[in-house]
Order: structure tokens, then sequence, then C-alpha cells
């Protein structure tokens, strides 16, 4: 009889073991965005990580979607966007590709927010690098600026053509 009442008791503490671990698997997943992105789907290998938006640390991408979904929105929508956004530029990620490409900024006319194919071009870049010839202040506004590495993503996405997708 003291064999088996052991064996019980330890398929018992198994039992409680695996149900904390696969609760706090779930939890994790579910709850930190480090694993999932708002979509559900899992993330990818990175390409920068760490941009403390509220996706997570989402995987950041050269291309619009993961640019607008883990850079613009968590970083710049919340004064580009709304009923009155900044400088009449929203860029929720509806929004930001129509607004940007190809089109004049308010601040220098003579260049477009974002030039296809032309990153140093693109009124963006400067005002996210904070160059001489840009008008106002750096982006994000009163807040850190961007590493070059994120801002290289958005350079190679400009430097390949700007595209939708
Ligand atoms: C705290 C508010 C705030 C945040 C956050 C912010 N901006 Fe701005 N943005 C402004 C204001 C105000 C202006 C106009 C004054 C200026 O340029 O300093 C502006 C102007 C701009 C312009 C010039 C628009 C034009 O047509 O000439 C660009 C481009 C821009 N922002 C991009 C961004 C990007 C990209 C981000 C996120 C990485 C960002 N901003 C985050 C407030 C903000």
């Amino acid at each position: 009889m003291h064999i088996p009442t052991d064996i019980g008791r330890s398929r018992t503490v198994h039992c409680l073991t695996a149900c904390l671990i696969s609760c706090c698997a779930i939890r994790c997943g579910a709850g930190d965005g480090h694993t999932l992105d708002e979509r559900g789907r899992p993330f990818e290998r990175p390409f920068v990580e760490g941009l403390g938006s509220r996706y997570g640390s989402a995987a950041l991408e050269p291309n619009y979607e993961s640019i607008a979904l883990s850079f613009l929105e968590p970083l710049c929508a919340d004064c580009h966007g709304g009923g009155a956004p900044s400088a009449g530029l929203d860029l929720t990620f509806a929004r930001a590709f129509q607004e940007m490409v190809g089109v004049p900024s308010l601040q220098r006319p003579d260049l477009a927010l974002v030039e296809p194919s032309a990153p140093d071009d693109s009124y963006l870049i400067i005002k996210l690098e904070g160059g001489d010839d840009m008008v106002g202040r750096r982006m994000p506004r009163g807040r850190p600026a961007r590493t070059p590495d994120e801002i290289d993503v958005v350079r190679v996405w400009i430097a390949d053509g700007a595209r939708r997708n």
C-alpha cells in the first residue's frame, strides 16, 4: 500500500507542476506581445528589436505594413492621428501611405514626405535624422531620437520603391 500512495502523490505534484508551467506559458504568450503580433501571428526573426511600442518588441522590416504598424503608429500616431493630426499629417496604418508617398511636405513643399527610391530626398527621413535642412523639430517630437538601425529600415523601404506591400 505504501508504494502506490507515493506514486499517487508524485503524480499529483507532476500534474500541478505541468499545470503551472502551461498556465504560465499561456499567460506569457497572450500578454507580453513578444511571441504573437497584434493579429495573432508569431513574430519572425526580428530585424530590429525593442521598439517599446504598444505592439511589444515588434519586428521592424522594410515593408509598409511593418513600418506603419511597428514604427509609425506606436511612435507617431498619438500626435499624428485623431481629429486634428499635427502638421495635418496622419500616420495611422490606414492613412500613412497615401499621406506620405509622393506627397509634398507642408514644411518643405519642395520635398515629398516619401520620394520613392530616394530616401535622402524624403522629408520623413530628414525629420527622423534631424538634418540641418529641416523646419521645426526632429521627430518623434519631444522624445528620444530613433536609432540609425531603425531609420535604416525605413530608408531601405523607400530605396526599394516605397511600395504599399
Ligand atoms: C508629441 C507630438 C509628436 C510626435 C510624437 C511626433 N510628431 Fe511629427 N510633428 C509634430 C508637430 C507639432 C509637427 C510640426 C512642428 C515641427 O515640425 O516641429 C510635426 C511635424 C512632422 C513632420 C513634417 C510634416 C510636413 O508635412 O512637413 C513630419 C514628417 C513628422 N512630424 C513625422 C513624424 C514621425 C515620423 C513621428 C514618429 C516617429 C512623429 N512625427 C512624431 C508632433 C509630433
